[in-house]
């Protein structure tokens, strides 16, 4: 195996905050973030998605005791999209947003900051050292440009797991988490800065096959546990039709640690918000790069080296396997519902 950072030993770790609404893969994400030694997760704000705000609150909140970070804020933001009635994909992650995985209540409440005021004053305070990930709808984001449009000039980067430049998954138009809130979505692919899309087209590169589970199970108790139960809730192994489930959010915060697993190509992408059929469709026209184009506002990931994606993600996980399966262990811990 390569080593895991060969290109970033003994460089101060990058730094990053997630807005999410966990959700099956956006725990996987979290749980990438914390382990990496070349992340620091700075902080991670909440946004009703998957399933509703209280859920995807109390989600990542044990989730943080879970894992062990206990010292990153966790901040709850926007519980409906800005403008339109809230969705829920309870039906792809279960009611509580974790299948079947049931982590113990949180010792610690969320902090008293909303999401948006973290946000903008976490870049703020760190300007160009903070990379901005989100992997919800854009809710959160769309109202902090709001508040303050110069989080484009603070963010080191802004990167999405969300659209998708051929089929939808929430409509055949529309990935979830643009479908969830177009408006927010046009508002932040419109403010001026590059967003790094990483869509469906990409994600569903990333799939939990039948072997990369088997390797899953190797990491202990946070693999049969709660890497296994995540990735498999919703896919039948013996449907030899089905290779697996998409860790789609896990491909957004591996982008920062390691862009060199991915491959992208710069677009012009606008979010429909009108369309009978097509709400919430990204709009890419990657001919945007042509000298004469309207200038690209999007960087959009095409490519992704999965063998090198599953040794990455797995490799790293592995590093905090053991202090999570001990800290489960002396608590009597047990996950699963
Ligand atoms: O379409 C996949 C996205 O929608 C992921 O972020 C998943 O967590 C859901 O939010
Ligand atoms: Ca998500």
């Amino acid at each position: 195996m390569p080593p895991l950072h060969s290109s970033t030993q003994h460089q101060p770790p990058l730094r990053l905050l997630l807005d999410c609404d966990p959700g099956l893969d956006d725990a996987l994400a979290l749980l990438l973030a914390h382990a990496d030694p070349a992340l620091q997760l700075v902080a991670v704000t909440t946004v009703g998605g998957n399933v509703s705000l209280e859920n995807t609150t109390r989600n990542a909140l044990q989730l943080r005791q879970y894992l062990g970070f206990e010292r990153v804020p966790v901040a709850a933001g926007a519980p409906a999209p800005l403008a339109r009635p809230a969705r829920s994909a309870a039906h792809v992650h279960g009611e509580e947003g974790l299948g079947d995985v049931r982590l113990p209540v949180a010792g610690a409440a969320a902090s008293t900051a909303h999401a948006v005021d973290t946000i903008v004053d976490t870049l703020r305070d760190s300007p160009g050292d903070v990379h901005l990930v989100a992997t919800g709808p854009l809710t959160n984001i769309a109202l902090a440009l709001r508040r303050e449009p110069r989080i484009v000039e603070w963010a080191a980067s802004f990167v999405i797991m969300g659209g998708s430049y051929t089929r939808g998954n929430a409509t055949p138009a529309a990935e979830f988490n643009i479908y969830a809130d177009p408006e927010a979505a046009a508002e932040v692919f419109a403010a001026n800065w590059n967003v790094v899309m990483i869509g469906l087209d990409a994600t569903l590169q990333a799939i939990a096959t039948p072997t990369i589970v088997d390797r899953m199970r190797a990491l202990g108790s946070l693999g049969t546990e709660f890497a296994v139960p995540l990735s498999t809730f919703w896919t039948d192994p013996n449907d030899a039709d089905w290779p697996g489930q998409a860790v789609h959010d896990v491909c957004a915060v591996a982008y920062v640690a390691r862009p060199d697993l991915f491959v992208s190509r710069p677009a012009l992408v606008r979010v429909e918000t009108e369309g009978e059929y097509t709400s919430g469709m990204t709009v890419v026209d990657f001919n945007a790069a042509d000298p004469d184009a309207a200038d690209p506002n999007a960087t959009v990931v095409t490519t992704v080296d999965v063998d090198a994606f599953w040794d990455y993600v797995l490799g790293v996980w592995a590093l905090v396997a053991p202090e999570i399966d001990d800290r489960a262990a002396h608590a009597g811990e047990r996950t699963r519902g």
